[in-house]
């Protein structure tokens, strides 16, 4: 018999393309969003992709009677938890709005996790718990650092309740999915990155940048101490980290976890600095952008690159999307919604 997840924050842009590969790997589906940082285009993009309406909710995680019926309604073997707040900048000057919003909708979700027995939780963490670190790259053993936002914050603490409530509640299990940078966009370009306003992350900054809609790309910072001056990531393409899920929840699901809480790295391994980014874009996609150098941008770690050995061991996941083929399905993400 089939098993049925529900993704929390499925509408957006790690949710859609995690629930494509789900529903496509035989798992029934139930996505579950408020659309308070998204519109339905990622949703109908979805059922688009899988030819079929899937369950929608709309609902918010931080009303626990809608989350106790959510789990009344469908028979849930896992939850995969995405709906919270992510502007490390806003976070800085809302903390409240942010510790209310992604503590109180995990709470909520492990709570009704135990009231019906346990439930295996899939938590989307993030390459941010390390924080600036010179021993590099890391790994899950790696310790983690005092995050320099309450996002940050957010995803130390949601790990921490997570681990202490496996400990507590049987049947409780978990994962906890610590991404590095994820970009590009689903190879239909039906689904991809949809950012309000001005873009935060370096992707959505050089494709809006190179369809007009920004008139230049700024560089945060020459002077760092790496090869070109530019800080270096780990930019993980969107369809290779959401296979990363399916592999996590088909390990939860056929209780073939080796401890009741588990944590993996999901990057490539390959430290990437921001001009090489910028150039690749260029070249792939043959367009010129217009950018320039500006200051460091505060709270950047200067580089932060994945050991995802644990994650090829464990869950048999390797990233396999290379640099331009992200960067070309980005770059028709963005030309799609503009309508070229
Ligand atoms: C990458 C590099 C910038 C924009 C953040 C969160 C992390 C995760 C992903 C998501 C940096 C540089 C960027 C621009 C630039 N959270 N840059 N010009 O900061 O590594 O990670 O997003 O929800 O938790 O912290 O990603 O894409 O913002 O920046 O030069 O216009 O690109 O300085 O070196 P970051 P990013």
């Amino acid at each position: 018999m089939s098993k049925t997840v529900l993704v929390s924050g499925g509408a957006g842009f790690i949710g859609s393309h995690v629930t494509v590969e789900l529903a496509q790997a035989g798992y029934d589906v139930v996505i579950a969003d408020n659309f308070s940082n998204c519109d339905e285009t990622n949703y109908r993009g979805v059922c688009k992709i899988l030819g079929k309406e899937l369950p929608m909710v709309p609902m918010d995680f931080c009303e626990k009677a809608s989350v106790y019926s959510l789990f009344e309604k469908y028979p849930i073997d896992a939850v995969i938890h995405f709906a919270a707040f992510k502007a490390v900048g806003e976070s800085v000057a809302e903390p409240l709005k942010y510790y209310r919003n992604n503590l109180l909708s995990f709470l909520n979700i492990l709570d009704a996790a135990k009231h019906n027995g346990g439930c295996n939780v899939l938590f989307s963490s993030s390459a941010t718990v390390y924080g600036e670190t010179e021993d590099l790259p890391v790994t899950e053993q790696s310790p983690r650092q005092p995050a320099k936002s309450p996002y940050g914050n957010t995803k130390t603490m949601c790990e921490d309740i997570l681990r202490d409530s496996v400990q507590a509640y049987p049947g409780i299990k978990g994962i906890a999915l610590r991404y590095f940078n994820p970009i590009g966009a689903h190879p239909s370009a039906l689904i991809g990155e949809l950012p309000r306003g001005v873009p935060n992350n370096l992707v959505p900054f050089i494709t809006q940048t190179a369809i007009g809609k920004r008139a230049c790309l700024y560089v945060f910072g020459n002077d760092y101490p790496t090869p070109d001056g530019t800080c270096l990531r780990d930019f993980i393409d969107i369809v290779d980290l959401a296979k990363a899920h399916v592999s996590a929840v088909t390990r939860m699901c056929a209780e073939r976890m080796k401890e009741e809480y588990e944590i993996f790295n999901i990057g490539t391994g390959r430290p990437v600095s921001v001009l090489e980014l910028i150039n690749t874009f260029e070249r792939v996609n043959g367009v010129k952008l217009n950018w320039k150098f500006a200051p460091r941008r505060a709270g950047d770690v200067v580089s932060i690159w994945a050991d995802p050995t644990l994650a090829g061991k464990e869950l048999g996941w390797h990233a396999e999307r290379g640099l331009d083929e992200t960067l070309k399905a980005a770059w028709e993400w963005e030309k799609h919604l503009a309508g070229i």
